[in-house]
């Protein structure tokens, strides 16, 4: 099957190899001029070129004119926590009344109030809330996430998380998914957190590799939560275990994660708010991507990380919508929109924050490049409801999009 997308407007195509560090200071090399075509051949992107030529060359082809509305790759949620259920909506007035998030967590709220009521849903009840949640992404332009377990917090219903993760990631209308065990994300009731680590290494970090059902490991490293050094055994034991490396770090206090995940050279290290330079430098050495999740320190009330400052050193990040109880947005977009109106951020960099840099640490399943809309790339982009690509950002309430091609097919919105 063959697809030609004729006159497009300004396509933000982001195309090269490797994350992008630093200010995007040539905005050209990564926007093209309107008037090109792009060409879709089942699920790939085979060429880009103008309009006319394509049209003369691939007459047989299905035209879908985009009457100069722009482009954008899919964007990739590189860090959310899909499936849980339950409702923690009465936390805010706890919040505004000074408590914090460990307060919360130690008065009957916070990631324990959310297990108990995953683990008493039913597999189909968290699959539809799934399916629905993943509907709502790809509407905001989302056509690859990275989802995370971490509200079972025992083996089996840590399995049943990636289980029914693992099921709706077969349904091809929804974006494709790359699934993460986060069994170290709290202590669940009933147990210290010297004892729960220990059925970790024991039992729940064995099960999890020998199903062979998630490709990577999160730890939550937080002082409260698991500490430096058994975020660092768990993290190891996984990496023997044949899982690649996340990790939540810093995102109260200056921890030591930052240091550990340079160390480990994880692939992201996420939150990553309170940081110092010295383990930025260091995660930036070891090729660790820092993993921004703005959504958060937004839900929270609070400052956001140093973007700025991060690009001026040079270091790569991402940003991810962090979707969970606590920070319930999966849009991207709408993160954009705090990164470009509320704290100075270029609207290239902020699109590049969510394509090509967070694609780099969650691989598309079919193996083609994704984040970037290339020849030879997986036929992910969205089609901006309007002539200018900046507007992708512009819009924090609701979609942006006219349409989005999810693995070639056309979804309009
Ligand atoms: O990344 N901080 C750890 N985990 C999630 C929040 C989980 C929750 O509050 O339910 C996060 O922000
Ligand atoms: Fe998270």
């Amino acid at each position: 099957m063959q697809r030609l997308l004729a006159n497009a407007g300004s396509i933000a195509h982001l195309s090269g190899n490797g994350p992008i560090c630093g200010t995007i200071a040539d905005v050209n090399k990564y926007v093209s001029d309107p008037g090109l075509a792009i060409l879709v051949e089942d699920h790939v992107i085979t060429k880009i070129a103008p309009t006319d030529e394509l049209q003369s060359e691939y007459t047989s082809a299905e035209v879908l004119d985009l009457e100069g509305k722009a482009v954008i790759p899919g964007l990739v949620d590189s860090h959310a926590h899909l499936l849980w259920l339950g409702d923690r909506s009465r936390e805010v007035s706890w919040k505004q009344k000074g408590m914090s998030y460990r307060e919360i967590a130690d008065n009957g709220g916070g990631i324990n109030a959310t297990v108990s009521s995953t683990r008493s849903a039913s597999k189909s009840e968290l699959a539809n809330i799934g399916i629905e949640r993943m509907r709502e992404s790809l509407r905001n332009g989302t056509t690859h996430m990275e989802a995370k377990s971490g509200y079972g917090l025992d083996t089996d219903s840590e399995l049943r998380l990636l289980e029914v993760a693992q099921e709706i990631s077969k349904i091809e209308s929804l974006p494709s998914l790359d699934l993460t065990w986060l069994g170290a994300h709290a202590t669940p009731k009933g147990k210290t957190i010297d004892s729960y680590y220990e059925d970790i290494m024991s039992e729940q970090l064995p099960a999890v590799i020998e199903q062979g059902i998630a490709r990577s490991a999160d730890v939550f490293c937080e002082p409260g939560w698991f500490s430096v050094d058994q975020s660092e055994d768990i993290l190891k034991a996984s990496r023997e275990g044949g899982l690649d490396l996340r990790i939540h770090i810093d995102e109260f206090v200056d921890g030591g994660g930052g240091s550990l995940a340079a160390e480990l050279k994880v692939t992201t290290a996420d939150h990553a708010h309170y940081t110092n330079d010295e383990s930025r430098d260091a995660m930036s050495k070891s090729g660790v991507n820092a993993g921004f999740l703005p959504g958060t320190p937004y839900s929270m009330g609070e400052d956001y990380p140093p973007f700025k400052h991060c690009l001026e050193n040079n270091w790569a990040w991402s940003i991810a919508t962090d979707f969970n109880p606590n920070c319930r947005t999966l849009s991207l977009p709408f993160l954009a929109s705090i990164l470009v109106q509320r704290n100075d951020i270029t609207p290239i960099t902020s699109l590049l924050a969510c394509t090509r840099n967070s694609a780099e640490t969650t691989p598309h399943p079919s193996g083609l490049k994704h984040g970037q809309i290339c020849e030879g790339g997986i036929a992910n982009l969205n089609i901006v409801d309007g002539p200018w690509w900046e507007a992708w950002c512009l819009q924090p309430g609701h979609s942006p999009f006219a349409a989005t091609m999810l693995e070639g097919e056309l979804i309009f919105h």
